[in-house]
């Protein structure tokens, strides 16, 4: 009897929050269920008793998820919603440029088959400066130049150490990019930061030659600047490259014509790059007379000054909205 009077409440629930008052009632701690269940002493009606409890929760959990079925299907069938008004736009912002350009950079290389590589900003002396064939009075060595944090511990003025520490790690063929940021002793002013970005590449194998060299940049080349660019080289000194030499691609806005962007002269200065000197490969364990290798170095401002005719590299960091937007 007291089941049935329990099963009729529970089925005359209309609403969760009464079913819930029926279900403390009946099988709360304090309900007749529960006193009776406390007081047992015998197996039988302990047994009997759990029956009852067992019934009585399986009515109220089925009974819970009719009426939540019943909720959900009056709430579907009394709102509803035009898919064709316009939603809110949510203000989302776009990558740097100096990004943009990075990732632009990676893919060309990446489909080239090279390997990106991350330096470290922070190196030391053998890998920024003597592996890299520069002597001990170099100009770059000097704590004006370069800012040294800790005895032989310094941030790195260039990419070119990453080089050293690929070569180093493992035995040639190698051909890869590093990408990242370097530090120098500048004063900020339109065309100086003491922060900026530089792609370093380098490919050692058997039988490199200039001609790799030169295909390579050119095909990075016309990616940056458009199918119809040309390369060309002049002579240039780098202590890490020999020969060494300086990149040049024909002017993207004169088309070669001359104008102020290439100083008249049809060309625009990219970068310095070069045959891997053999003091370089023997640093690191290479055998010069096995492999050659070429390397280039470049500056991602740079290519976002020329090729969107950035006035101030310092627009780069000063998070101004209205120049940022623009790319
Ligand atoms: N590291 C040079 C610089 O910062 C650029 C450079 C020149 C890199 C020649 C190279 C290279 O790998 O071969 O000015």
């Amino acid at each position: 009897m007291l089941e049935n009077e329990a099963l009729s409440a529970i089925a005359g629930a209309t609403t969760t929050a009464e079913l819930d008052d029926v279900r403390v009632h009946y099988l709360g701690r304090k309900s007749e269920l529960k006193q009776a269940l406390r007081e047992v002493r015998d197996r039988e009606t302990g047994m009997v008793l759990n029956a009852v409890r067992e019934r009585l929760e399986a009515a109220v959990d089925e009974h819970r998820a009719a009426l939540e079925r019943a909720d959900l299907e009056q709430a579907l069938s009394g709102e509803s919603v035009d898919v064709t008004l316009p939603g809110e736009t949510f203000p989302r912002g776009h990558l740097h440029l100096i990004t943009q350009i990075r990732r632009e950079v990676e893919d060309v290389f990446l489909g080239l088959g090279y390997e990106i590589v991350d330096g470290d900003e922070v190196e030391d002396t053998w890998h920024l400066f003597d592996a890299l064939n520069m002597p001990p009075g170099h100009p770059t060595r000097s704590p004006l130049h370069t800012l040294f944090l800790n005895g032989d511990v310094v941030l790195r003025t260039e990419t070119s150490p990453s080089q050293i520490r690929v070569m180093e790690s493992r035995p040639p063929p190698v051909y890869m990019v590093s990408l990242g940021r370097v530090y120098r002793r500048d004063t900020a002013d339109a065309t100086h930061a003491p922060i900026f970005h530089q792609v370093e590449g380098l490919a050692v194998e058997k039988g490199i030659t200039l001609a790799d060299l030169k295909g390579t940049l050119l095909h990075l080349m016309r990616a940056l600047f458009g199918a119809d660019r040309e390369v060309r080289f002049t002579t240039d000194f780098f202590p890490f490259t020999e020969p060494s030499m300086q990149a040049s691609v024909s002017c993207f806005l004169c088309q070669g014509a001359g104008c102020a962007v290439c100083k008249q002269s049809g060309w625009i200065e990219m970068g310095g790059s070069g045959l891997v000197d053999p003091n370089v490969l023997v640093n690191v364990g290479y055998d010069p007379e096995e492999v050659s290798g070429f390397a280039f170095g470049l500056g991602l401002e740079r290519i976002a000054i020329l090729r969107h005719g950035v006035p101030d590299i310092r627009l780069f960091w000063q998070n101004d909205l209205r120049f940022l937007r623009q790319f």
